[in-house]
Order: structure tokens, then C-alpha cells, then sequence
């Protein structure tokens, strides 16, 4: 049978919630498929074209934001934080690498949430896990818990509105990008030259958008065909990626991104083969085409050794131009003092794995996807206003996994830069 957007309901799916009402998530979809598109078919094909840059060795992904989206959080100043933090970053990448920065958050419609459990028990009772705000509430009582298709119309108005935004701090951007870059300049120590240089790449500020494809009753109804280039298109982003939990070769959730022409990216775990990231490649990307496949790998500082080096081999002696990139929060979750959090080192150290094996492997060390957010929490360890055990409880606001706060996100881009600086110019770095 062909591909169509609803071919996913005949293949086992992972992470589905259970809807109890049929009648209210028909509806709900049929309001979504007649909503204009969220993301422009034009918008997501530059990406493509961007991160097919990318994959040639001449750009760099920075792709970043919070664990997860909220109702409750949502707000003009929590995106305008974001996007101003993506911004200094990528600025501080591009003054270092070797190319241009494509800059991806995780937004407008980064809501769903894989669990490890179906359900969560708390003094006796047993309710369905908290499934991320699209699904269901946080709370734990059973109203809150109960998947609620409405909750998909909620997501796609506060998608918009955050479309609306980024697009608006993108146009003020583009009048303050002097100052973004001088400033990326000074915390880096680099010198002038560097910058004029950079400059000459004139990248307008543009900032994609991208979630993970989890929840496929919405990303279904937000599909849409364009007959200019005779595709299917996902339009609830410009990017969609498979989580490490959902990217079974014969699921529902592979079978959707199979079928749109979105660049898509794969979650890498530990345990992935290289056997199973071939047959993924051959699935998702069978055209080989640049730009279509971003490989996000996410092992831990620890296991990236083991891992990654086969993985990337595999992909080099096959052929493929998929562009392989480095997930560091994933694999570094610990528990410390009862909170989930993760230490800014573990994050570095894998990081630095992953430029030095793709080094060794012959392969592009061509980006990085984090966990982040612009407001000043604490959940993350380290930093150079180092957080420590204690500090967790004051600011511990993630509604999922521990994200960086402003100042670690900048002290990891700077160590990124310096990661890329050293690459380029090996020699003077040496002493
Ligand atoms: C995530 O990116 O939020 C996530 C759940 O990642 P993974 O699928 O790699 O565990
Ligand atoms: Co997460």
C-alpha cells in the first residue's frame, strides 16, 4: 500500500495516548486539517537547502530550547529570551566554524513527551503518565490525566503565536545584528578579522522550528500535499525528529516521517545498531538526498566511545549524506539531591567526543541539539556561576529533563567555539 499520512494507524505505534472519546479526536483532527499551515512549504525547503550545506561540511546546526513546551509558561518574554540566546550562540558558532550556523528550536510544537512508563502510582493509585501538555495535565488526578483531544487545538494556537513572535524578534534581530556579534566577539576574545569575515556571510537572521514527531493523530492532520513539487509536507514544523523510543523500522512513527519531505532527524541511542541505523537511513532517506536526514546521536559522556564510532563508520562506508550531529543531554541524565539534572562537563565531554570521532571516522562534526531555555532556573550542575546540588530546589521549573540555563548555555557555546577554533587552526591552539 502507498504512503498516505494516515498509512501510521496500520503499524504498531509506541507512546500513543488512548483517546477515550472517538468522536471528540475526529473532530478536533478535521478542525486541524482545514487550519492553514503552520510553517510554509518555501521556509521548509530552505532549511533543507541549508542543512544540506550542513551535511557538505559548510555549516554548522545549533538546534535548542526546552524539554518541553507548557500552557502554563507560555509567554512573549519566555520566547523572546530563547530566541535571543539562540541568537548569541549561534553568533558565537559562526565567528568560530567553519561555515554558517542553522539555527533550529525546539518550538512551536515541541509539547509531547515520551515516558518509560504507560502509568505512574502515587500512595495507591495508578494514573496514566503525564504525557506532555498536548496529551494531558501534569496534575496527578484523573481528570488531569485523561488524554483530552482539545488539548491539540490549544498547542496549534500557541504554536501560531509563537510563529508570530519569532518572526517579529527576527525582523527587530536583523537591525541589531552588529551588536549581537560584537558582543559574541567580546565573550570569545576573538579578534576583529575573524568577525569581518563572518560578517561577509550576511546570514539574515532566521530562526526554523522543530519538535519531535510523537503525537501522530496532529502531525496527520497538519500534513498537507503541495502539487508544486508533488510531496507530502508535515506543516507543524519546519523540522521533525524520531525519538530514541519511537524509531522502531516497522513503527508508526517511522512510517510517517517516511512519507513527508520534511528534513527529518533520527535519535542515535545506545542501542542502536549499525545494522538498524542502515535500514532507518535506507527507510527515511532513500534518495539520499542532502539536507533530508539530520543523525542526532545521544549517548552519554561515557558510552559516546563505545557507540558512535561504528555508527558513523557504518554511515560513511555506505555513502550516505545524512548530517551527523550530537544530542550531549540525553545520555548525561543522574539523579542528585532527588532531582533529575545533568553536570555541564558530562555535557562538554561528549561533546568533545563527538568532534574527536568524527574526526577519526572521516565524518563532519556538523551540529548540536540542547536542552535550553533564556530564564535563570536551576537544573543543570556547573557553569562559570556554578550551580551545585544545593542550588537545585531554588529555580527547578522543568515540566520534564533539566535544561541549561542562559549562562551554561553560553559557557557550552563558548567551549563549542573553542572545540571549532582548535580544529581550524590546529597549530596555534597547540601549546
Ligand atoms: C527529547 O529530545 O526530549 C527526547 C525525549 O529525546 P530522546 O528521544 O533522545 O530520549
Ligand atoms: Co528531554
Amino acid at each position: 500500500m502507498s504512503w498516505t499520512p494516515s498509512r501510521w494507524r496500520q503499524r504498531p505505534a509506541a507512546q500513543l495516548p488512548d483517546y477515550a472519546d472517538a468522536s471528540a479526536l475526529a473532530q478536533v483532527e478535521s478542525r486541524l486539517a482545514s487550519a492553514p499551515a503552520l510553517v510554509g512549504i518555501a521556509e521548509i525547503g530552505e532549511l533543507r537547502d541549508r542543512l544540506a550545506e550542513a551535511a557538505g561540511g559548510h555549516a554548522f546546526l545549533l538546534q535548542g530550547g526546552d524539554c518541553a513546551e507548557s500552557f502554563a509558561e507560555f509567554g512573549a518574554n519566555k520566547v523572546r529570551t530563547v530566541f535571543n540566546l539562540l541568537l548569541q550562540m549561534a553568533a558565537m558558532l559562526s565567528a568560530s566554524g567553519p561555515g554558517r550556523v542553522v539555527t533550529v528550536a525546539r518550538i512551536a510544537g515541541q509539547f509531547a513527551k515520551p515516558r518509560s512508563a504507560a502509568t505512574e502510582t502515587a500512595d495507591g493509585v495508578t494514573l496514566p503518565s503525564y504525557r506532555g501538555d498536548i496529551i494531558n495535565g501534569a496534575a496527578f488526578d484523573p481528570v488531569s490525566r485523561a488524554p483530552d483531544p482539545e488539548r491539540m487545538l490549544r498547542a496549534h494556537r500557541q504554536s501560531r503565536v509563537t510563529l508570530d513572535l519569532l518572526q517579529a524578534y527576527g525582523a527587530a534581530a536583523y537591525a541589531d545584528l552588529a551588536r549581537i556579534r560584537r558582543s559574541a566577539r567580546e565573550r570569545l576574545g576573538i579578534a576583529a578579522e575573524r568577525l569581518a569575515a563572518e560578517e561577509e556571510i550576511g546570514t539574515p537572521v532566521r530562526l526554523f522550528t522543530s519538535h519531535e514527531a510523537l503525537l501522530l493523530h496532529y502531525e496527520q492532520a497538519l500534513t498537507r500535499w503541495d502539487e508544486e513539487s508533488e510531496r507530502w509536507w508535515a506543516t507543524s514544523g519546519h523540522m521533525l525528529w524520531i525519538g530514541d523510543r519511537t524509531r522502531q523500522i516497522d513503527g508508526a512513527h517511522v512510517d510517517y516521517a517516511s512519507g513527508v519531505a520534511n528534513p527529518i532527524g533520527l535519535k542515535c541511542g545506545p542501542s542502536l545498531t549499525a545494522d538498524n541505523l542502515l535500514r532507518l537511513i535506507e527507510r527515511l532517506d532513500p534518495g539520499n538526498i542532502p539536507g533530508r536526514l539530520v543523525l542526532i546521536g545521544r549517548f552519554g559522556a561515557r558510552q559516546a566511545a563505545r557507540h558512535l564510532p561504528a555508527l558513523m563508520r557504518a554511515t560513511r562506508e555506505a555513502g550516505s549524506r545524512a548530517l551527523w550531529t550530537i544530542d550531549p543531554m540525553h545520555g548525561n541524565t543522574v539523579t542528585a539531591g532527588g532531582f533529575k539534572t545533568r553536570f555541564l562537563g558530562d555535557i562538554i565531554a561528549e561533546m568533545a567526543a563527538f568532534f574527536d570521532i568524527a574526526d577519526s571516522e572521516g565524518v563532519h562534526a556538523g551540529g548540536v541539539h540542547l536542552e535550553m531555555t533564556g530564564d535563570d532556573v536551576t537544573e543543570c550542575l556547573g557553569g562559570s556561576l556554578p550551580l551545585s546540588e544545593a542550588d537545585l530546589p531554588r529555580r527547578y521549573l522543568t515540566h520534564c529533563d533539566p535544561r541549561l540555563n542562559e549562562t551554561q548555555a553560553l559557557d557550552l557555546a563558548a567551549e563549542v567555539a573553542r572545540m571549532m577554533r582548535r580544529r581550524l587552526q590546529p597549530e596555534s591552539h597547540a601549546a
